[in-house]
């Protein structure tokens, strides 16, 4: 579980040092619980500043978790970068969390609370940050990574990385930018695709030109081709 997310319990809760070392005690299963809790009852609070229009309150909440300059957080999971991300992709995100078309509890909590207005807004400003990259993945397996990105892998029949992604992996409209991103966020990406994306069979998505390639790539496929992509700058 990550800082951002204490702080948010002791700004929700008005929990003290003491009460939050008792709470780190519990079971992991209890702490993400919280997390999700402390989601819904922050955004209670955030519908107001949105409504005020206080695009820089909203900010100040996602950065708790998304880190300072949103280039991610290392916490009990990986918490992905979104500096630099493309606008087109980060609200199409957002709006998959509330369709259910993407599974995650605490960022239901967090989208579900955005106008649509709002969620430009925000979109906008993280595609302009630019913090260093993660470069958290093993650097002997960059090389092979660079030969996935660039060729894909004619023998699986896996397309290039960068034929869709863009040769800088910076991505472009609905499809994201993967440069710098956090190594173990993109290996739970690509392994858990078919669980995570795609989970409305009502609402089609995106998600499902990208499934094909999480599903070809084997393990040692996915670590590689994650750790040279988390060093792009
Ligand atoms: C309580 C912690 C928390 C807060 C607050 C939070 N997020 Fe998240 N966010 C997460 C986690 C955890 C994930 C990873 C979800 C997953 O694994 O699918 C995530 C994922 C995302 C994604 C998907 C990124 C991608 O590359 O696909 C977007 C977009 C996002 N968050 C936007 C926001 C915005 C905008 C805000 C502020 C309004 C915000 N988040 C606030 C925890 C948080
Ligand atoms: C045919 C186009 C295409 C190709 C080829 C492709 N992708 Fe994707 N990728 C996408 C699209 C579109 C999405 C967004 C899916 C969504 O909206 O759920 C995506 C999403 C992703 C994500 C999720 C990023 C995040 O922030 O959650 C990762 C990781 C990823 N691709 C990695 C790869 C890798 C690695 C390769 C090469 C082995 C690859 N992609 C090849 C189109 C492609």
């Amino acid at each position: 579980m990550s800082v951002g997310g204490r702080r948010l319990w002791k700004i929700a809760m008005g929990a003290g040092r003491k009460r939050w070392n008792a709470r780190r005690r519990a079971s992991h299963l209890i702490v993400a619980a919280a997390v999700v809790a402390i989601a819904g009852a922050a955004h209670a609070d955030d519908r107001a500043a949105a409504a005020d229009g206080s695009v820089q309150a909203k900010l100040s909440y996602c950065k708790d978790c998304h880190g300072p300059s949103a280039q991610g957080y290392h916490g009990f999971y990986p918490i992905p970068r979104l500096a630099g991300q493309q606008p087109e992709y980060l609200e199409n995100q957002l709006q998959a969390f509330i369709e259910h078309r993407r599974t995650n509890n605490i960022m239901f909590n967090v989208a579900h609370a955005l106008s649509t207005g709002m969620k430009s807004a925000l979109a906008q400003h993280f595609r302009d940050l630019n913090p260093k990259p993660a470069a958290d993945g093993p650097r002997q397996l960059v090389a092979e990574g660079k030969r996935i990105f660039e060729d894909g892998v004619p023998d699986s029949n896996i397309a290039a990385c960068a034929a869709c992604h863009g040769p800088e992996a910076t991505g472009v409209r609905q499809i994201p930018r993967l440069a710098g991103q956090l190594y173990p966020y993109l290996i739970k990406e690509l392994t858990n695709w078919g669980k995570e994306r795609g989970q409305n069979i009502a609402k089609p998505d995106a998600s499902m030109v990208m499934s094909p390639v999480a599903h070809s790539l084997s393990k040692s496929q996915v670590e590689a081709v994650a750790a040279y992509v988390s060093q792009i700058r």
